[in-house]
């Protein structure tokens, strides 16, 4: 078979790279799919062994689609609401509910006995990935996308280990975690500590800034009567919740940061935190941060705005807001 000229390789650049230490029984190729990727990917491909270019191009080329297995109902109705990573000690139930269909309760079995479970699911409320992300702990630096456990991946799957509490047919109850409601799962698999667990092993960048948050916060955060009551109505009317978070966030660190949605307000003493689609005005002091008041993450030009509407997360709790609490003077 000749494979430079073409068939059945003809979509292939095929490209010896002899720069490249490889070893003397490998020829070293690059293989770009004609036209359908936008990057090449390189294998090693074993001289005298080529059986295996069928099935290599067939995974080069083609997708594997993925179907939810079920969906977790969680009480995080925004991503600012849910944990990094979850937090065990949180008092918190959780219900994957598998889909009806495909004997999915069959498939549970023997998972009683199992007290923890691992979560392969989407980060469905991402578009797109990046390289290099600045994770919301520690300092304002970038890392590679790979070194962090950011939702900004080229294929944007989770994994968690959560806590089995529960089956009840195709309703799995678990413990904390840091999937928001409503998100896909696509499999389950059992925890297996002798398997899964390395407590000595050294974790890099989050070591180090493990280490530097060992210490207490550093500020106490207060909220003015205003921030009170508008809390307490988000929480009344619309069941929005966002102080725990909000707390956690500003006692560590109030600077500005872009991926803790951190900024300072242009021309005034203030600064401005996203919490989903809400925003928490406040201002630092020696020690001490006050939060003054909520605000709707839009505007009401936005919100009044038919090609921009439907997609706007709590919309009408953001109207009704606005009625009782009108826009300030920015
Ligand atoms: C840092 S990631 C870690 C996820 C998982 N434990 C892992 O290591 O792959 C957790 C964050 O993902 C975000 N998130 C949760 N559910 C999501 C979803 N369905 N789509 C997009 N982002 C989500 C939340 O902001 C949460 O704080």
């Amino acid at each position: 078979m000749n494979l430079i000229s073409g068939k059945p390789l003809l979509a292939l650049d095929l490209i010896a790279r002899s720069s490249i230490d490889v070893p003397r029984n490998e020829i070293y190729y690059a293989l770009r799919p004609g036209g359908c990727e936008k990057h090449s990917v390189s294998v090693c491909i074993p001289r005298f062994d080529l059986r295996g270019i069928g099935a290599l191009f067939r995974c080069l080329s083609s997708e594997l689609t993925l179907r939810p297995i079920g969906f977790i109902r969680t009480h995080k109705q925004v991503k600012f609401q849910a944990r990094h990573q979850p937090l065990e000690i949180e008092p918190e139930q959780n219900v994957l509910e598998l889909l009806p269909g495909s004997n999915y309760e069959q498939a549970l079995h023997d998972l009683t006995g199992f007290s923890r479970v691992w979560l392969v699911w989407w980060f469905h409320r991402n578009t797109g990935w990046r390289p290099h992300v600045m994770p919301p702990r520690g300092p304002a630096k970038r890392r590679g996308v790979f070194a962090t456990r950011s939702p900004h991946r080229p294929n944007p799957l989770g994994l968690t280990p959560v806590q089995l509490i529960k089956i009840e047919g195709r309703r799995m109850i678990l413990g904390a975690c840091d999937l928001v409601d409503g998100t896909p799962v696509f499999d389950i698999k059992p925890y297996i500590p002798a398997y899964d667990a390395f407590p000595d092993a050294s974790a890099g960048w989050i070591d180090e800034v493990d280490a530097a948050l060992a210490v207490p916060p550093q500020f106490t955060v207060e909220f003015s009567p205003l921030a009170v009551a508008q809390a307490e109505w988000l929480l009344a009317d619309w069941q929005i919740d966002f102080r725990p978070r909000l707390i956690e966030i500003l006692a560590r660190d109030p600077s500005p940061h872009r991926t803790r949605r951190i900024t300072s307000r242009r021309g005034k003493a203030e600064f401005i935190i996203g919490c989903g689609a809400w925003r928490a005005v406040f201002t630092v002091g020696p020690q001490v941060v006050s939060v003054q008041a909520m605000e709707p993450g839009y505007p009401s030009r936005f919100l009044n705005d038919p090609k921009r509407a439907d997609g706007l997360p709590d919309r009408a709790a953001q109207w009704a807001f606005l009625a009782r609490w009108p826009e300030r003077e920015a």
